[in-house]
């Protein structure tokens, strides 16, 4: 059964938070993004036959498999974080930098080298942004991790291997670890005290997921009345709650937070109700990988306390559903390829719409027949050999 809480922390100001999230400013890092090759804008798929079976008006499910050919939205944090963190070091400003110059500048802060730790996506795309800019990768990923993750960074040219600590255990030990290398510094998504900046531009980069699929509704005419956004450290769920928050103010979206049970800090940081965080220890199994962290970005908490309505929590089989009904769409609607994390705000829509146990969820959430719903498939099949056990074997079943 899905857990859900309705948000009731006192409000408090995030407007610094909020202003990382500034439209115009995440305008200008889509520029950025355009310069390189790789880069197109990813598909918003219309879902017309199934918001039609589920009686409500739309939804919409933006695909971030076609992502920079990475098979995953990580990539937009990372290449603007690099061009930040090259610009403020070298005295430039970030406007003056895109694909064409970022490697002659990168080359004048010496042989660099950017640590990461990682559930795999993450990693690749630091590692592919490293290898771009002529510049140094090494990357640890968390215990449990899929051998085919860890291949993809290798063949990015990164030094990788996996670890026996769990994602939070892995960002400490890395973080120790580059702070002691010369010439070197690490690009996490999570933000602590002290390290705020390059969390805060990774979430920035994010935000041009979610301004692309804003603009994509706008295209179609289309203001969206809810949102659901899946949460790991948070930077993703952060950046869209902001970018949303700022782009439609006070006719922003109700939104859902979704976390699998096992990693659900951000559920039990509202449970616990006075604006303070909750950490989640141990080694969090879930097929949700990416989701796997138990320790709330303090950037994206501030936003999503303040900004988002409900927090929910759901189970392995409720992603795996995710999966098999974006891959096997209805009617004319196109097709997801969705992997675990990426399927799981599907996962937890399906239950919305259809469960007994959360009528009561959808009565406070207003979702009734004319409900446009956006949601995000942050994945592709990340890891393919458990992508078609799921899809073609039913593995996980409800
Ligand atoms: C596919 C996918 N979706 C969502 C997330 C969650 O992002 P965040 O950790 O910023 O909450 C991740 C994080 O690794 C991911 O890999």
């Amino acid at each position: 059964m899905v857990k859900w809480i309705e948000n009731k922390i006192p409000y408090s100001d995030c407007s610094k938070s909020l202003d990382l999230m500034d439209v115009d400013t995440i305008r200008k890092i889509q520029i950025f993004h355009r310069s390189f090759p790789q880069y197109s804008v990813t598909p918003l798929a219309t879902l017309d036959a199934l918001a039609m079976e589920l009686d409500v008006g739309g939804i919409y499910v933006k695909d971030e498999s076609l992502r920079f050919g990475l098979n995953s939205f990580k990539a937009l944090g990372c290449t603007f974080a690099i061009a930040a963190y090259i610009a403020k070091t070298l005295g430039k400003s970030v406007w003056e930098l895109d694909y064409e110059t970022l490697p002659e500048t990168a080359r004048k802060l010496g042989e660099f080298t950017f640590f990461a730790a990682t559930d795999g996506n993450h990693g690749r795309a630091v590692a592919w942004a490293a290898r771009e800019l002529g510049q140094k990768a090494v990357i640890f990923m968390n215990k449990g991790c899929p051998q085919v993750r860890l291949e993809h960074i290798l063949k990015e040219g990164a030094e990788a291997s996996i670890s026996d600590l769990n994602y939070d255990d892995t960002i400490r030990y890395v973080n120790e670890l580059a702070q002691t290398t010369p010439n070197s510094v690490i690009v996490q998504d999570t933000a602590w005290e002290g390290y705020e900046d390059i969390p805060g531009w990774i979430m920035q980069g994010y935000a041009v997921m979610a301004l692309e699929a804003c603009e994509q509704l706008q295209e179609l005419e289309v203001k969206p009345t809810h949102m659901l956004i899946q949460a790991g450290v948070g930077a993703f769920a952060g950046s869209a709650q902001g970018l949303v928050s700022n782009l439609y103010g006070e006719d922003s979206p109700v939104s859902f937070v979704v976390e699998p049970k096992a990693a659900d800090c951000y559920y039990r940081s509202v449970l616990r109700g006075d604006g303070g965080p909750v950490i989640v220890d141990g080694d969090m199994r879930t097929i949700m990988a990416g989701l796997a962290c138990g320790e709330p970005s303090l950037l994206s908490w501030d936003i999503l306390k303040n900004k988002s309505r409900f927090f929910t929590a759901i189970d392995d089989c409720h992603a795996a559903r995710g999966m098999r009904v974006l891959g096997a769409p209805m009617r004319a609607d196109p097709r997801v390829i969705s992997g675990e994390s990426g399927a799981s705000a599907m996962g937890f829509l399906l239950e919305l719409l259809t469960s007994e146990d959360l009528m009561e969820l959808r009565d406070k959430a207003g979702i009734n027949k004319d409900s446009r719903i956006l949601l995000f498939s942050t994945e592709g099949d990340t890891d393919p050999d458990n992508y078609r056990d799921i899809v073609w074997n039913g593995k996980y079943p409800c």
